[in-house]
């Protein structure tokens, strides 16, 4: 840890000695020079709590900072543009992906869900009996924190899987290093039905729209300078444990090292909606290996919503991409035609009311099972066997689950395949590549 602070030490005097002697030179972004201060700062406290923050260098400056020892080893690592932090997520058992943020003033430690399915930001209030129950671990109390207050506003939240009742309050949360001051967010009073819940609490990644125009944390990193634009991106594993593959929260733009550039590009969809993370899809499919049989749900028009309940071609064609939903989600209807055509494949192992396992299957022949397709704004993504179906103590179960409302929902099992970028500056984009994996 020493070493880290010198060397950071080392090379930010450096750059900014190169920038008094040469003025015009464009090594460096501006943004480092005019924010130095907080740089030190950010990096100082990005140290301490282990999370790593690094600026862009140009070859140039390498090169010569490549003669000191100490430093090219470090230097690999310096790749990523400033004003991008990153928040290692925990993986809780492939369904729900946690990170830490502090809050108030004696910056107690809250483990949330990073949802790009919600807006507002909560964590439970210590006398939320049944936030204990649902699984919630750490409590906040307004009262005893100097920069929290309340709004003497009450809300009710429904989300797909639980509904909770809350109070406004405004606190001031940090998020990697960055603090954000005075962010509007919920205290939980009641919390019902939202089961299995493993965190302590949510942070909405969605638009204002859905927070009656509160600004978001996202918005509020912008407002308040923290981050230079409003993006991040969220790169998950199936890996609960490894430094190497760790699942994170990229904030303030992606990072490109965890594209797979070998096999892939990054393919950005516009975003069709004011409310959510939400892009068109084309069709979805069932292909078998050699491609031979295809069995397809396509949409004909571009349009939101399909109004024919009975075509057997058209489907919902609204793609939600939800980091607070475990799977895939397709609208009941869809689902169950699915379901008939991987019959076509053989595969008759589900039951279309349940979606879950009834039949044996073996998960060693699982490669002869086909891929499912989705095809995003005009590219194809593919999901294979083994990521859609899980065959456990020889019952299977399908990955993909049905929804009584009009959309289809590309959940962790998405992200997990492929890095997605979110770009919240109109036009609102999201982009995905095929993420690296080992
Ligand atoms: C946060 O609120 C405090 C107290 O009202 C105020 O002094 C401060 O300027 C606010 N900060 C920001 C960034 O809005």
């Amino acid at each position: 840890m020493q070493i880290k602070v010198l060397l950071f030490a080392i090379i930010f005097s450096y750059v900014l000695s190169r920038r008094i002697k040469q003025k015009k030179s464009n090594l460096i972004h501006i943004s480092l020079i005019q924010k130095g201060q907080r740089v030190q700062e950010t990096i100082k406290s990005t140290l301490d709590s282990d999370i790593k923050i690094s600026f862009e260098l140009s070859r140039e400056v390498k090169e010569q900072i490549n003669n000191q020892n100490l430093l090219i080893d470090h230097l690999d690592r310096l790749q990523y543009a400033y004003q991008i932090v990153y928040i290692p997520l925990r993986n809780q058992y492939n369904a729900q992906y946690f990170g830490k943020i502090q809050l108030g003033q004696q910056e107690q430690t809250f483990e949330l869900l990073f949802d790009t399915g919600s807006s507002y930001t909560w964590v439970a209030s210590n006398d939320c009996n049944t936030c204990q129950k649902a699984g919630v671990k750490h409590f906040f109390n307004c009262e005893t924190s100097q920069s929290c207050s309340y709004l003497n506003k009450k809300i009710k939240l429904q989300y797909g899987t639980g509904k909770a009742v809350a109070q406004f309050m405004v606190e001031n949360l940090k998020i990697a290093s960055l603090l954000i001051q005075n962010q509007t967010m919920l205290l939980l009073d009641e919390l019902t039905e939202l089961k299995k819940f493993e965190g302590d609490g949510l942070a909405g990644l969605g638009f204002d729209t859905l927070s009656d125009g509160y600004p978001t944390i996202i918005d509020n990193l912008f407002i308040q300078d923290l981050i230079d634009k409003k993006e991040f991106s969220i790169y998950l594993t199936e890996h609960q444990n490894s430094e190497d593959k760790q699942s994170k929260l990229i904030i303030g733009g992606k990072q490109d090292n965890l594209g797979d550039y070998n096999n892939d590009q990054w393919h950005y969809c516009d975003v069709i909606n004011k409310n959510y993370w939400a892009i068109l899809g084309d069709y979805v499919s069932f292909v078998s290996r050699d491609g031979k049989i295809r069995r397809s749900l396509k949409s004909i028009k571009p349009v939101h919503y399909v109004q024919d309940d009975k075509s057997d071609i058209l489907f919902t064609s609204l793609f939600v991409i939800d980091s607070g939903t475990s799977l895939i989600v397709l609208y009941k209807k869809d689902h169950e035609r699915l379901i008939q055509y991987l019959k076509d494949f053989g595969i008759e192992c589900f039951d279309s009311e349940q979606y879950q396992g009834i039949n044996e299957c073996d998960q060693s022949n699982i490669d002869d099972y086909p891929n499912f397709e989705i095809s995003l704004c005009g590219k194809q993504f593919i999901i294979p066997p083994e990521k859609y179906l899980l065959c456990s103590f020889f019952q299977c179960y399908l990955m993909i689950a049905p929804f009584d409302q009009r959309v289809s929902i590309l959940g962790d099992l998405f992200i997990r395949e492929y890095y997605t970028h979110f770009i919240q500056e109109t036009p609102r984009k999201i982009g995905f590549i095929k993420a690296i994996q080992d």
